[in-house]
């Protein structure tokens, strides 16, 4: 046994299905047009998040997207030194048969990049004002009946497998780490010609509960679905006993259900959608509680070092998912 508990065995691997990919490139994207585009927050919150829907139907990208995979949206405009913008890429929300059940409307959670404007390197100029990201706030101010390029699809193992009925599941996010999350979960329980009845557990990471998106999706899918359990870890308000919450990975670990059972078994297939970092602390609790050896593998300079001791760095290039995590961070 080393810090990450079991060895991978790749016996359990998931049987992968075979993707499309850039089936429309950025270098010559096509029109969507949006039909619909509605806040997702549960009331007030300091985030701006929209579901956005845009109907690709009659383009290369018509049934030819799945749940988990991304596509790409080019910014109208030019950027600061007078050329096109780049295309940016937001995770497909819908399941793999789209909002509309026939693979033409696709979704996407989509968050406004507004924030204090901080210089990003020395050479950036030093002043007060708002930030505004580009392509996300287009994207926000979309009204149905708008037009805008698309690209994709991009992603090749953030997918669903091939024979969903193998697997149990567990998918951790925090933020707009959910969209993908979204789709695969209806795509599992109301997707197919009859409900996928594996254990899956989403666990969503937010700050506030106002902060929670398709709340009342997941909430009357976990009524209707046995197999399917939701869980929220709220960031900044505390448990009943007066602690705070916590991230996803302090839940993992109080979650005993989670990590001996589900974590241990050799069905179970670990997503991680979200954050730039989030990783960090669910691979370190998942190596601690020695469930790690399934979904990572560890370079052995790592393997004497205390998962606690471990750095954001260290995980990046030493700390690598097998076939049975699949991680998408941004
Ligand atoms: P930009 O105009 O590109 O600005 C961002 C850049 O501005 C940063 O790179 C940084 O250098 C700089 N910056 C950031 N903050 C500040 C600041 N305060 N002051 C000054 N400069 C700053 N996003 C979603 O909302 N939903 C999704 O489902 C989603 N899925 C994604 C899936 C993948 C695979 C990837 C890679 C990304 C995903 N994203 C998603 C992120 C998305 O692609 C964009 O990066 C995001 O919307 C910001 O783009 P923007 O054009 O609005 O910002
Ligand atoms: P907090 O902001 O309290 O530090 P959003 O994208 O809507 O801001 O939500 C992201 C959620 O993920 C928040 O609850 C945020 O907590 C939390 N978070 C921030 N950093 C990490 C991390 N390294 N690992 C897990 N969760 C994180």
């Amino acid at each position: 046994m080393t810090a990450s508990g079991t060895v991978h065995d790749p016996a359990f691997d998931p049987e992968l299905v075979d993707v499309e990919m850039h089936v429309v490139p950025p270098t010559a994207p096509v029109t969507g047009v949006v039909t619909a585009n509605e806040l997702c927050l549960r009331g007030k919150s300091a985030s701006f998040i929209r579901h956005v829907c845009i109907d690709v139907g009659g383009t290369p990208l018509e049934g030819r997207f799945r749940a988990g995979q991304s596509f790409g949206v080019v910014p109208k405009g030019v950027d600061e030194h007078g050329k096109p913008h780049k295309v940016r890429l937001y995770s497909i929300a819908s399941p793999t048969r789209g909002e509309d059940g026939e693979g033409r409307i696709l979704s996407t959670t989509c968050k406004r990049l507004i924030d204090e404007y901080r210089p990003q390197t020395e050479r950036d100029e030093d002043r007060t004002g708002l930030f505004h990201g580009v392509c996300s706030n287009q994207v926000c101010d979309l009204s149905p009946g708008d037009e805008v390029l698309v690209t994709g699809p991009a992603g090749k193992r953030f997918v669903l497998p091939a024979k969903p009925e193998n697997h149990d599941y567990l998918f951790l996010a925090t933020g707009t780490g959910i969209a993908p999350f979204r789709g695969m979960i209806l795509e599992l329980l109301e997707g197919r010609s009859a409900p996928c009845e594996s254990e899956i557990h989403l666990v969503m990471g937010a700050p506030y509960t106002s902060d929670l998106l398709y709340h009342d999706v997941f909430r009357s899918l976990a009524d209707k679905h046995p197999g399917f359990h939701y869980h929220t870890v709220i960031s900044r308000e505390t448990m009943p006993d007066g602690r705070p919450q916590g991230y996803i990975h302090h839940y993992l670990d109080r979650e005993t259900r989670l990590h001996a059972d589900l974590l241990s078994r050799d069905r179970t297939l670990l997503y991680i959608c979200g954050l730039a970092g989030m990783q960090t602390g669910v691979f370190q609790t998942m190596a601690r509680l020695g469930v790690g050896g399934a979904y990572l593998k560890i370079h052995e300079e790592l393997a004497d070092v205390a998962p606690a001791d471990w750095k954001a760095a260290d995980i990046k290039r030493r700390v690598r998912p097998t076939h049975r995590c699949m991680l998408e961070v941004y």
